[in-house]
Formats: structure tokens, sequence, C-alpha cells
């Protein structure tokens, strides 16, 4: 029903924009849905033209509907700009559903994963396999002494673990953080969590990269953020584009994953890195930096930087031992000042009463082994095998018809095929044939382009991969010809 209520006191306009915006959270409207035209919405609601043209400029600016010359205006099918919530009470997630369940494809993913048939390649898990998990001793201790070390524990985390990282950060990258800065975390996907929900609002604006990972994570849309893309270059993210966005929709945070972008595997120059924390420090908008590859990363001498050697104040540092230690760790940290930190530590002591020790204290063992350096260098030498027989196996199979960047580290590679995809079910061609790789629309992008990770391919994997993508190709040519 196109009525508005009439007991409210905000200004028609933003009255019609609530009951488009409760409409579309409602399911009502749904993405690519089209409204009715302003001339007949102005008669629905009895008011003037222009004040449905406020109300429909208003949504074009959260992007939470796109008007297209022509053919009037719909609902944004895409996640970008996406009005997702309005409360960030926890009740509400767990009764109303706030969070987003997985696409079908990754489901369809999931299943295949766990059915681990001989016959499918796992290029799509982004996780450490258990081969390349360190195979050092952890200590045997008794249940009591565990539980005693929970004296040195305090709501940011266990202390020795957190000087621990303090020692680490400084060793690898000159990072000056005090262990009152640092805050250790379920895994970096925790951080990013408390994040989003105690120091941004429903409603606000964020930029991502775009591709990006965060674009696959539902926390965004479920804390109410908007968030909005923020397209890259082979440097990074480009800042004209940020400064844009920013005057458009007040951009309220930037979140980044500058050293082996997750998916493209780009790293931020160095160059780009200077501007990006010089841009965000004028316009005040703080950056979280996602380094969840950073320990690889320390062992490349080519790697910039990290932005909060650059910027201290400004920016929220994330890592995670996910990617050199297995993901089921779930250890992580955030460094950044100490007020945000205590804020955030407060925040999940009121959730879950915090983080259990043992992990922490487990972690806190194997990195002050002298074996870890040894585990960084051979995971460090594994991968690069891995990823150069990926892209010998790919050029050898298909000649100069995929067009990729040979990522400097991490676990993929971002893959443009020479085909277009008309939608995003066409990729489940790669599921029919056994291949599960991540396909573009997940990371935010149109393209016809997949991300392949490489951590878990042997060589002969990465033949069948060349082979499967060869096999799609030709298929993909022939439906055409039909
Ligand atoms: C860029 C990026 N950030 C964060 C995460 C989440 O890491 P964690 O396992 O530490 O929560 C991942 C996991 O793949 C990632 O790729």
């Amino acid at each position: 029903m196109w009525k508005l209520t009439g007991n409210s006191n905000l200004p028609i306009y933003l009255q019609i924009v609530d009951l488009i915006e409760t409409k579309i959270m409602n399911g009502e409207l749904l993405p690519e849905e089209k409204l009715p035209p302003e001339r007949q919405l102005a008669e629905f609601f009895g008011v003037n033209r222009s004040t449905v043209v406020r109300a429909l400029d208003e949504l074009t600016a959260r992007a939470v509907i796109v008007r297209k010359q022509g053919s009037g205006t719909i609902v944004n099918a895409e996640k970008w700009g996406l009005f997702a919530g309005q409360s960030t009470n926890w009740r509400h997630y767990l009764t109303q559903g706030g969070f987003t369940p997985a696409v079908p494809y990754i489901r369809q993913t999931g299943v295949m994963e766990r059915a681990d048939s001989e016959q499918v390649i796992d290029a799509s898990t982004g996780e450490l396999p258990l081969e390349m998990t360190p195979k050092m001793e952890t200590p045997s201790l008794s249940w009591q002494s565990f539980i005693a070390e929970e004296q040195l524990e305090d709501e940011a985390g266990y202390r020795p673990l957190r000087e621990t990282v303090q020692k680490q950060m400084h060793d690898a990258y000159g990072l000056n953080a005090r262990p009152e800065q640092i805050f250790i975390t379920s895994g970096a996907q925790q951080a990013l969590f408390l994040i989003t929900q105690c120091l941004l609002k429903p409603g606000d604006a964020v930029a991502i990269e775009s591709p990006s990972y965060f674009y696959s994570l539902s926390l965004f849309q479920s804390a109410g953020l908007r968030i909005f893309a923020l397209p890259m270059d082979d440097d990074g993210v480009i800042i004209s584009e940020l400064r844009d966005l920013y005057h458009k929709h007040r951009v309220k945070m930037v979140f980044v994953n500058p050293t082996f972008q997750n998916p493209t595997g780009l790293v931020m120059s160095l160059k780009r890195r200077k501007e990006l924390v010089k841009v965000c420090a004028h316009l005040q908008i703080p950056i979280v930096e996602d380094d969840p590859f950073s320990e690889l990363a320390a062992l490349d001498s080519e790697i910039p930087v990290p932005l909060k050697q650059l910027d201290s104040d400004n920016v929220l540092y994330i890592g995670s031992l996910s990617k050199i230690m297995g993901s089921t760790t779930r250890i992580g940290w955030l460094i950044g000042p100490t007020a945000v930190i205590e804020r955030l530590a407060l925040a999940r002591q009121e959730m879950d009463f915090g983080l259990s020790i043992f992990p922490q204290v487990l972690a806190n063992s194997v990195l002050n082994t002298a074996g870890y350096k040894e585990h960084l260098k051979q995971l460090h030498q594994v991968l690069a095998v891995r990823r150069d027989h990926l892209i010998a196996a790919l050029e050898e199979i298909l000649p100069n018809e995929l067009a990729f960047i040979r990522p400097k580290g991490g676990f993929h590679l971002w893959v443009k095929l020479p085909v277009e995809f008309r939608s995003i079910c066409d990729f489940d061609i790669f599921l029919a044939n056994d291949l599960l790789v991540m396909p573009g629309f997940l990371f935010g992008v149109k393209e016809t382009v997949i991300r392949v990770t490489y951590a878990r391919l042997e060589k002969d994997d990465s033949r069948q991969v060349a082979n499967i993508i060869k096999q799609i190709l030709i298929e993909k040519s022939a439906m055409k010809l039909d």
C-alpha cells in the first residue's frame, strides 16, 4: 500500500523515504523491482510531484534505488549502498534474522566441500590446508595451569600474547604499539564485527575496496551500514573516488586490505598508502586496515609498511593467525587508540565474557617457539611454488586467454575470463564441472572473473583447474553459437 501513516513529525519527503526503505526491508519491494512512476506516487500520497522527486533523490543518494533514463526507478539489486536495518539490538538480530544467509552458490560449494569427493577440486576455500599448519608441539599443561593463566588476562586479552604481538609487530614493521593498544580477538572477523557494531551506527556510510572480501560479509549489512564501492587500480584504492564518495555520502569509515588483497592479491603501493592516510586524516575518516596476511608479508622486503605505521592515530590495524596457523585457531588482534580498545573490549565482555584462555596461551607459546620462523619460511616457499604451478598451468593450457596479475603473495589468483556471463546462475557451470572457485559477484563485481585459491592446489590439481576452465570456455562459446 502506497500510503503514509500520517502520524509522524518528519517532513513528508522523509516519510516517503522511510516508507520505501521499510517496504524494501520487509521484502514487499524486491531487488530490481520497478517503483510506480513519480506522478502516480504523488497521487497515492496526495502530495506535489516535487515532494516525491525530493524523496527519490534522497533514496538515490543513499543508493537504495537506481533511476534509469527511459526505464524508470528500480530497487538497487546490489549490496552497494543497501540500507539494511534500523536496529543494532542483539535480540533483533536473533529474532529478525539480521544476518543474511549464504547465497545458493556458497551453500552448494559448502555441500560439495563437505562431501570430500576425490573428483571435486577445491580452489575456493581461503583457509590454510592442514598439511601447511605448524608442525610444532604445543605445551602440555594441566587444566589448572591453563585456568591459572587467567590472572594474566583482562578484557583486552592475555597479556603475554599482547606483548608477543607487540614485539612481532615491532620486529616486522617497526610498529610501536603499547600492549594496552593491542586487543586480542577471536580472529580478524571479530575485530571487524566489533568495529561495525560499536563505532558505527545504522545508516552510516562506509567505503570498501571494490572488489572486496568485505563485500561477502553480512556483518556490514547486519549493522545497517550503507556500503559504497571504492574502485581500485593496480596501486590500490583510487583517492579521487574516495573524495567523491565522502562528499556524496559522508563516508564515516574506510575498510581496506592493502597487502595481498582478498580477492585480487594486489599490494597497495607505498605512494598510494601515503596518499590514503593523508586524505583520510584530512577528511577525518578513520581507516580500518585488515591485514591477515601480514606475517607472510613480513618475509618479503618488497611489501610497503602498514598504513598503521604511516598514521598511528587514524588507523585501526587488524592482524590474524588464521592464514599462518589455521583459521580455527581463532586468534586475531586489533591495534588502535587505547580509548577505542577499551570500548570494544568492554563490548565483547558484555557479549560473551571475553575470549577463551586456551587458544591464547597455546598461540603465545607457539609464536615464541624457535620453529615458528622456520614454519613461516616454509609456508612462504610452498605458497610461492603453488602460485607458480597454477600460473604455469593456466599459461600453458589457455595461452593468452585469461587476464590476471601475478600476486606477490597471499593465497589467491584473480582471473578474468574471456566470456560474458549474463546472470550469476551462469557461474553454476563451475560447480557442475566439479571445480570450486569464488565468482566475482561474491566480491561485488559484475565482470566474469573468478578467484582461484592456490593455497590448496598441488601441481596436478592446478593442471586440472586449467583444463576444466578450458572446457567451460569451450562449452560457453558453443552455447553462444546455438
Ligand atoms: C581479508 C580478510 N579479512 C579477514 C578475514 C577473516 O579472518 P579470521 O579468520 O582471522 O577471522 C579473512 C579470511 O579469509 C580475510 O581474507
